[in-house]
């Protein structure tokens, strides 16, 4: 049996492989348009369809607070970090992965010698459960797609609390996996002749020989229920919803033309919504907004 310290190990190397390959993405609004479109954020239009509404409402809720102190909890290489910074916000961006950081580092300081950057982004390379703040410091917590990978989710709930401000809010939009009758018809969508079979088979390629891709996280598999929970516990939640429920694995291989393509996954989109939205499927993500209770101000 491993102990913490080496299982937290395992999970930094394993986030340190991924670095070297599709996983990163620095800046969402400097994505490489000509690499073949095997994930959703190798096109920009494809990607804000189907996240953009999430991120909106992240920026939107950090300009309740202009200029003020948000947390990213594994920030990787610094997108969502840097789209706060761009909105004003004074960002400390926490990643486990110190190649994921090094990364978001360059890519910012080069940045900044083109773009007047409102705000401020500290990067640091460190798990969550060793960093050290004081109480009161944050108006926004974010996590994306990074707390279903982190131990101990009750303990980092209480100190998330801690750490916000008496008003302070947490949002989070985190995988929870897919479900049989979810596969099942992503399957069936697959066979359709609205896919692009060639970008599937690029996928499955890309997936096959790159190792780190085909193994999980160490310690992926902190369910939605766990994190409602302990968000539960701490804090109260204003919004909480699946999504997502086909459109993220089918949205990259939509065939035809851009335009004809981006109609087609808006569609999708759409149809996605209404099926979550009615509970007839459970999403691939969650989405979650919470404010810092009145009894813990
Ligand atoms: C799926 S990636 C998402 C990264 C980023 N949020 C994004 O959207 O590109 C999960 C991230 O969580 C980070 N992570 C995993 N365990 C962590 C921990 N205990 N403390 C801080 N970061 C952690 C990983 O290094 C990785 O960068």
């Amino acid at each position: 049996m491993r102990n913490h310290r080496q299982k937290t190990e395992a999970e930094a190397e394993y986030w340190n492989k991924k670095a070297d390959n599709e996983y990163c993405v620095p800046d969402i609004r400097n994505l490489d348009t000509n690499k073949d479109i095997l994930y959703i954020w190798d096109d920009p239009v494809i990607e804000d369809i189907v996240r953009g509404e999430f991120r909106r409402f992240i920026i939107n809720k950090a300009l309740e607070k202009k200029g003020g102190d948000v947390l990213e909890i594994g920030c990787g290489t610094g997108w969502l970090s840097l789209e706060l910074a761009r909105a004003g916000m004074h960002v400390k961006g926490v990643d486990l992965s110190e190649k994921r950081i090094a990364i978001a580092q360059r890519y910012l300081e080069q940045l900044k010698k083109k773009e007047n950057i409102k705000g401020d982004i500290d990067y640091i390379a460190c798990p969550i459960q060793e960093v050290l703040f004081k109480e009161s410091v944050f108006d926004l917590v974010v996590c994306w797609d990074s707390l279903h990978h982190i131990q101990n989710i009750e303990s980092i709930m209480r100190k998330t609390t801690q750490w916000l401000k008496p008003d302070g809010q947490l949002i989070i939009f985190e995988y929870i996996g897919l479900r049989f009758l979810n596969k099942i018809i992503i399957m069936i969508i697959y066979a359709l002749p609205i896919i692009s079979k060639t970008g599937l088979f690029k996928k499955i390629r890309s997936k096959i020989t790159n190792d780190t891709s085909t193994h999980k996280a160490p310690f992926e598999g902190i369910t939605g229920l766990e994190m409602l929970r302990a968000v539960k516990r701490f804090l109260e939640v204003k919004i909480f919803k699946t999504t997502l429920a086909i459109s993220y694995y089918v949205a990259p291989y939509v065939c035809g033309n851009r335009s004809l393509k981006h109609k087609l996954v808006r569609l999708l989109k759409r149809l996605d919504d209404a099926i979550t939205n009615l509970h007839l499927l459970r999403g691939q993500y969650m989405f979650l907004w919470a404010i810092k209770k009145a009894k813990d101000c």
